[in-house]
């Protein structure tokens, strides 16, 4: 059986479809329509709703896609929908908002809108323009027109005073602390039916064991890859085992010489830690995918997933992360540059997991750059996505690693390029020589995305464009020794 908070109201389901999507369950089970399916992919925001999570002594809110988030991964948390927050003669603030500002033509986005807006609101008491252009990036409006929508967002930063007093699900946060606290503490959470499960485990070791008894189940973490098989292949998940409640999988630790991250740990999570050490990264990362995506998002399914044109491999492999792997029984650590076999392919052996990422701390005489190109600039796949990490001895180039995203089957390293590259000098003859030898590393692909001619030639122009940051108005220190 799972529990969860349905706004206000306690929830106990015991039988329904591992696979079934939290906007199926709340549409199509729980009566509440507010919630819209746009796009069922996690592109549109029409879906997005709330969810509130205890963490420490707090609650922490967070938009998500609703049609890529299973219901069983809402098992000790509260759903908050639109229907949630403000009724017909009283709307939350956020709904007089829009109103206000005229901000709905046909309506369809606006709940989703509305969620989007409410979660900023609950998680920042000022939020600057940045931060609400960002939250609402993954909201997408095809009648309205974003300034007005933009104007009631502006509208409640001024009013947050009213705007939190009138907030009535936020007053209510103890008693819900305590009610999710009482539901998350009941064991063996699971949603069943004959031949379907969705198992929610504890702990690594219970993790190996139910994939020794179940060893065709799916892995789910925040699902923003794997839904889209139910809701854009159609298949079925008769069998998942939901990794979001594995304390081990969650720690993010700064350790003396890495950063830990636990594979479980969200984009949103991971962020703060990350631009602290290499900010080059953390502007990929605020770029990947929208908001929502990243609040569910992992850096572990992002890995697994080993798509050639997911955007943390590069930065990973230029950066010579390592990865723990594990069956339950044993643990080994693996260097991410072994880690991609094939396309999709991976190392992972059968009952094998990631449990963790260890990133390299950076030090003063380390530079690290990275570039995506996608068609649009947030809440897009890239075309071609490039890490470069550099060390520099006596004005030559000491260390280099090159990764590119985009331009083969896998996410690899660009060897032939770093071989041109190295213990030569940091000048122009040197990136002019590097960018030919890119061709020897890569023949990429023609597709949707972009040609074959064009990939080539943007990854030759990010690496130029890195020379030419590295030299230009703000230099790199390149004499400092390594
Ligand atoms: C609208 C949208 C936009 C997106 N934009 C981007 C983008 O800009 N850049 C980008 O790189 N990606 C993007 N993605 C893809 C996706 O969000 C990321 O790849 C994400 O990191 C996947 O993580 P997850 O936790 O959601 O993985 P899940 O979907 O839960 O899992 C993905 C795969 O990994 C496996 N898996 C998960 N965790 C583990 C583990 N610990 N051990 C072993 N196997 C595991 C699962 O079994 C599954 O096969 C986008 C997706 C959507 C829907
Ligand atoms: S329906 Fe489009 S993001 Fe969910
Ligand atoms: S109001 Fe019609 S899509 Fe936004």
């Amino acid at each position: 059986m799972i529990r969860f908070l349905r706004n206000d109201t306690p929830v106990a389901i015991q039988a329904l479809p591992p696979d079934l999507t939290l906007l199926q369950y709340l549409r199509d089970q729980a009566g509440l329509t507010g919630s819209k399916e746009g796009c069922a992919s996690g592109d549109c925001g029409a879906c997005t709703v709330v969810i509130a999570e205890v963490a420490g002594t707090k609650l922490q809110y967070r938009s998500c896609n609703a049609c890529i988030t299973l219901l069983g991964a809402i098992h000790g948390k509260q759903i908050i929908t639109v229907e949630g927050l403000g009724k017909i003669n009283a709307l939350h603030p956020v709904q007089q908002a829009m109103v206000d500002q005229h901000a709905s033509q046909c309506g369809f986005c606006t709940p989703g809108i509305v969620m989007s807006l409410y979660a900023l609101q609950c998680n920042q008491a000022q939020a600057s323009p940045s931060q609400i252009e960002q939250a609402l990036a993954g909201n997408l409006c095809r009648c309205t027109g974003y300034r007005p929508i933009l104007r009631a967002a502006y509208a409640l930063q001024a009013n947050q005073r009213d705007a939190t007093l009138a907030n009535a699900l936020q007053k209510r946060q103890q008693q819900v602390i305590r009610q999710l606290n009482v539901m998350q503490s009941i064991p063996r959470a699971e949603l069943s039916q004959p031949g379907h499960y969705f198992f929610i485990p504890t702990s690594t070791s219970e993790l190996a064991t139910l994939i020794q008894h179940h060893p065709h189940a799916r892995l789910i973490a925040g699902g923003t890859d794997l839904v889209l098989e139910v809701t854009q292949q159609l298949k079925t998940l008769e069998q998942v085992i939901y990794l979001g409640a594995i304390e081990e999988m969650q720690a993010l630790e700064e350790r003396a010489d890495t950063l830990y991250i636990g594979a479980t740990v969200s984009y949103t999570r991971a962020l703060p830690t990350i631009r602290e050490y290499y900010p080059a990264f953390a502007r990929i990362i605020e770029r990947l995918g929208a908001l929502q995506i990243r609040n569910q998002g992992t850096l572990g399914g992002n890995i697994a997933n080993a798509s050639p044109i997911g955007d943390i491999p590069p930065a990973l492999l230029a950066l010579q992360a390592q990865l723990i792997l594990s069956d339950g029984r044993q643990q080994r650590t693996l260097p991410i540059a072994d880690f991609f076999t094939g396309y999709h392919q991976t190392a992972l052996q059968p009952g094998e997991f990631i449990v963790a990422i260890e990133l390299p701390k950076p030090d003063a005489n380390s530079h690290f750059f990275m570039y995506k190109v996608s068609k649009r600039f947030e809440d897009d796949i890239s075309a071609v996505c490039i890490a470069i990490s550099l060390r520099f001895k006596e004005q030559h180039v000491h260390e280099l690693h090159i990764a590119c995203g985009g331009m083969a089957a896998i996410p690899m390293l660009a060897q032939h390029t770093m071989n041109t590259l190295l213990g030569e000098p940091w000048n122009e003859s040197s990136i002019n020589k590097a960018q030919m030898a890119l061709t020897a590393d890569f023949t990429p692909l023609s597709d949707v995305r972009a040609s074959a001619a064009y990939r080539l030639q943007v990854a030759q122009n990010l690496l130029r464009r890195c020379y030419l940051e590295s030299t230009g108005t703000n230099p790199l220190q390149v004499s400092a020794n390594a």
